[in-house]
């Protein structure tokens, strides 16, 4: 039966929790798979439920919380949070926390993307993979080549200093003038001017209706055409229509892409059939390190907002 036992808070779980979280959470703690659940099981679970951990497979829409008229605090093992209705958690005084302890490996990964597609990496293991060898399988370097990070909060930064290290020039768009200055990074003013002389575009935005489809039409004709585009952070800031066409037509040279509009996505999505695409399945955090990082992050972030103490790691309410 779902409910408190005595002073202990009811917590619904969408992953399963080891016997240090959940002496950690001190709850009573119900596992609920909300892929397969129905509405009424997940009412069912959720009627007493304080305490919401989720990941960002779990869309927690204001449907959802319609169902859980208890909830003080919803964690999310993720550092994005455009799964939860931030405005609906808001008007219902729910606390909402993440976990900003993945920039590192999304960082790296984004490194990696970026080699991918600069040096051709995936075009060579498939030469070598179908039996062929071809030592003249040119790609480019880094070295001088001008990266635009759009997005200069943790991920971006780290990003910056990864390819500084690489020699790159490196240049930022970010609205938030309040940002400190990282050294060697020039700050640019609007994104338009900065796109058009970028050789790479590494996005490290949230998904918000300001940043949907921010890469369109208009911004691919903008780019060079052997401009890279990276994109770690969600699929929706590109409208991936226009990117397949500027790939088609040559208005842009490749792209390395962690994220699409659609995960998984659809039978014969065009981008995985182009030699110049790189993508992979939404593997930014995967790390042993870092997921296991995420968990206790989130794990504590949900037992802080329980025990009515201010966490670090709430989202501001709007
Ligand atoms: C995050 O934490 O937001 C990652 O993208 C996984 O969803």
């Amino acid at each position: 039966m779902p409910g408190a036992t005595g002073s202990r808070p009811s917590i619904v779980s969408a992953v399963a929790l080891g016997e240090e979280h959940l002496a950690r959470l001190g709850g009573v703690v119900q596992v609920v798979d909300f892929a397969r659940a129905g509405d009424t099981e997940i009412s069912e679970r959720l009627r007493d439920a304080e305490g919401l951990l989720v990941n960002s497979h779990v869309t927690a829409d204001s449907h959802l919380l319609t169902h859980a008229p208890k909830l003080r605090a919803l964690s999310t093992i993720s550092v994005g949070f455009d799964h939860i209705d931030l405005a609906e958690a808001s008007r219902r005084a729910i606390t909402v926390t993440h976990t900003p302890v993945l920039s590192d490996a999304v960082a790296d990964l984004t490194l990696g993307l970026i080699l991918m597609v600069a040096r051709r990496l995936r075009e060579a293991v498939d030469v070598v993979a179908g039996g062929g060898w071809d030592d003249a399988l040119l790609g480019h370097d880094l070295r001088d080549k001008t990266l635009l990070i759009v997005g200069l909060g943790r991920i971006g930064q780290e990003v910056a200093r990864r390819a500084l290290g690489f020699k790159m020039r490196v240049c930022a768009f970010d609205s938030r003038a309040e940002l400190a200055s990282i050294a060697g990074v020039e700050r640019v003013p609007t994104l338009h001017d900065a796109l058009r002389r970028a050789d790479v575009i590494s996005l490290h935005v949230d998904l918000n209706p300001a940043t949907r489809l921010l890469l369109d039409d208009a911004a691919f004709a903008t780019m060079k055409s052997s401009a890279f585009v990276i994109n770690t952070s969600r699929g929706g800031v590109i409208d991936q229509g226009a990117l397949t066409r500027a790939l088609a037509q040559h208005r842009i040279a490749g792209a390395g892409l962690d994220v699409l509009e659609c995960e998984p996505p659809e039978a014969g999505e065009p981008l995985l059939s182009m030699p110049n695409v790189v993508v992979l399945p939404h593997i930014g955090s995967a790390t042993v390190e870092t997921r296991a990082a995420m968990l206790d992050c989130a794990v504590d972030n949900l037992a802080t907002c329980l025990r009515g103490e201010t966490c670090p790691n709430a989202l501001p309410p709007v």
